[in-house]
């Protein structure tokens, strides 16, 4: 590799040695391909000599053949095999690129900038120092620029470059960049992005690239490459409180345990009090324990393993904070979220969420409005789809230690990840916890579940009917709980049709609503098992993720599924109530089955084919079903 450091040639273990204690910088480039960004990163790449010769001899060969700059070097097509994939939409990841130079080595970003490709540049953003948003001098401040510039304001980048390119095509006006500046930086104030650096530059002609340019003496600033090897960023990190959020609990024997994991901010030295989180219990710091030996002090960006002095309990997913400044606990939050998955989020749907090294179940109560990225504005929203940010309220089962975002990006980024899934569906910045939920407490009560339960000689638990709707679950339903009564059971019916006359007669049938209308009666089912009752719920409930909300929210085993299996055209030939006529003929619009989905359980505890049987015997089946459990289990 053609490095530029004439120490590789001299002597390759000072240099190996010198390239290790280089600081590192990740930053991501915004802009769309027509700004030059592949250009600048092309250069970039060639300027610092991170080409292999046999890349750089193709490169040569392929500007003259394909270039677009008459046999000069094309330094685009460096990173073009890139943008061709994603013009076919086989890759829409974000490329990350390394190259150094004798101060510092690079990650960069190279992130697609349309508005469809937010989330990619939510992703590569993530974990950058710097962003360099990019400008074609001739279009000056863009739509783009400022979704871009939101973005990375929105994500807490506090090094922002703002790179002025194509100059040399508008003559190295002054006039032209100083117009340009202006546009921006009052943008810019109103996104609160006060601190950025403007440079002009040509990153085909290399002006202002790696040194500054005669061609613009009214330029005093530095040129790229030397202001990105001096931005500092690791030292705000370590000024801050300690938090080491905990990756795992070490024991390899009985006469060792420590906590291992990667310090988020602060310092931490033996004899330093911490404090664990969520617990809130307090120890000293006996130990730093690495591979190479013991150390006096580690800093932000260290991964160690920590000694305490005190059996105190920490599990994986706790925090270790500074006991002087510790961060919060709450499990209440309002939070910017950016959706990143096809299917739309839908408040009160059961998600997990990722934030430093714990994951617990979290759901959003309540979405405040979306933004929109091109014009900043507010908008009323229930549901965000793929790409869009918002502002909403969320709430955790578990409570969590954290920070604001804007303090610490570990302890206030979090992922939303979808529990059937597995994927990464929403990603989003804590602002602060919602107090309510730290003023209400949960009242312990001496008559409990099993006392009610007992008293009425049963086993309290819901029965849930699922099914498309005419698949007979009301029916069914009925009949179940004739014959609990008849045997001395103490039973109530939850029937969707009913229950949206009271309750629920403000939600319709769009998936948020729908989602809603099962949280409730979900909620429901659980205080009138609570009470000892056998509730029978009878509602399409289409999707497996709220029935299984419904199934988590009670206690193992109270949950009983009962899927109701009817094909649509046997349902549709039935059409008692006249809907599904309606819904084909558009005057009915999100029945399920017909233009809203209907997912049908994979395990279902009882499952009901009402081809092959009648009503009467579909009870009989789920009664015998119950009666035998409930004399085994009271
Ligand atoms: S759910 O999907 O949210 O669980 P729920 O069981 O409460 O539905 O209500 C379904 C009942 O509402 C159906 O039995 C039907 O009588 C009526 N209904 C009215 N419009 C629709 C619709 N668009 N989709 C499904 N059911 C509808």
């Amino acid at each position: 590799m053609a490095h530029q450091s004439a120490l590789i040639a001299e002597d390759i273990d000072a240099y190996l040695e010198a390239h290790q204690h280089k600081s590192l910088l990740r930053f991501l480039t915004c802009g769309s391909v027509d700004d030059g960004k592949s250009t600048l990163i092309g250069r970039l790449l060639y300027d610092s000599k991170m080409i292999f010769e046999d890349q750089l001899a193709a490169l040569e060969a392929d500007s003259r053949k394909v270039g677009t700059q008459g046999g000069e070097i094309d330094f685009a097509l460096l990173v073009d095999g890139l943008a061709a994939e994603r013009e076919q939409g086989i890759t829409i990841d974000v490329a990350y690129r390394f190259f150094s130079t004798d101060r510092r080595k690079f990650i960069v970003a190279d992130t697609p900038g349309h508005e469809q490709y937010t989330r990619n540049m939510v992703t590569g953003a993530s974990t950058a120092d710097a962003a360099v948003i990019l400008i074609d001098a001739r279009k000056g401040v863009l739509t783009q620029t400022r979704r871009h510039s939101y973005l990375v304001s929105l994500l807490g980048i506090r090094h922002v470059v703002l790179a002025i390119n194509k100059m040399d095509l508008v003559g190295w006006s002054k006039d032209v960049f100083d117009a340009i500046l202006q546009e921006y930086r009052d943008f810019a104030a109103q996104i609160g992005l006060n601190d950025f650096t403007a440079i002009p530059m040509s990153a085909l002609k290399g002006d202002n690239i790696t040194t500054r340019s005669d061609a613009a003496p009214w330029y005093a600033g530095p040129a790229l490459l030397p202001h990105l090897e001096a931005v500092e960023v690791e030292d705000d990190l370590q000024g801050k409180p300690l938090r080491m959020p905990v990756q795992w609990v070490n024991r390899p024997n009985l006469d060792f345990r420590g906590f291992s994991g990667l310090i988020a901010s602060g310092t931490v030295r033996p004899g330093d009090r911490i404090k664990a989180l969520p617990s809130g219990r307090e120890s000293t710091v006996t130990r730093i324990v690495t591979m190479t030996g013991d150390l006096p002090i580690a800093v932000a960006g260290q991964s160690v393993t920590i000694t305490l002095a005190d059996e105190i309990d920490i599990s994986r997913g706790d925090v270790i904070a500074s006991a002087k400044a510790p961060p919060e606990v709450a499990d209440q939050f309002e939070a910017t979220l950016v959706w990143m998955d096809e299917e739309a989020m839908l408040p009160g749907r059961p998600y997990l969420i990722k934030i430093g090294a714990r994951t617990v179940g979290a759901s959003i109560t309540e979405p405040k409005c979306k933004v929109n990225v091109n014009t900043l504005e507010r908008l009323a929203a229930k549901r965000l789809e793929l790409n869009e940010i918002g502002v909403c309220n969320l709430s955790l089962d578990a409570p969590i230690a954290f920070d604001p975002y804007a303090e610490n990006k570990d302890l206030g980024g979090f992922i939303l990840i979808d529990r059937m899934s597995n994927r990464t569906v929403g990603a989003g910045m804590l602002h602060f916890a919602l107090r309510r939920s730290q003023n209400i407490h949960w009242q312990a009560l001496d008559v409990d579940k099993t006392s009610r339960a007992a008293l009425k000689a049963q086993r309290g638990r819901v029965v849930w009917l699922t099914g498309l709707s005419g698949s007979g679950k009301s029916t069914i339903a009925n009949l179940v709980e004739k014959r609990l009564h008849a045997n001395g059971r103490h039973t109530y019916l939850l029937d969707g049709d009913n229950v949206r006359h009271g309750l629920n007669k403000d939600l319709g049938f769009t998936d948020e609503d729908r989602v809603e209308n099962i949280r409730r009666v979900a909620e429901v089912a659980k205080l009138m098992v609570d009470a000892g009752l056998i509730v029978l719920v009878s509602f399409i409930s289409p999707f497996r993720a709220e029935r299984r909300m419904a199934r988590d929210l009670m206690a193992e085993g109270d949950f009983v599924e009962v899927f109701v299996d009817t094909p649509l055209e046997v349902a549709e030939a039935r059409d008692v109530k006249g809907l599904y006529k309606k819904a084909r003929a558009g005057q009915l619009k999100n029945f399920t089955g017909i233009d809203s989905p209907y997912e049908a359980p994979e395990f279902p505890e009882i499952r009901i084919d009402t081809t092959a049987l009648s009503p009467a015997e579909a009870a009989e089946r789920i009664v015998a079903w119950l009666e035998g459990e409930l004399e085994y289990t009271i």
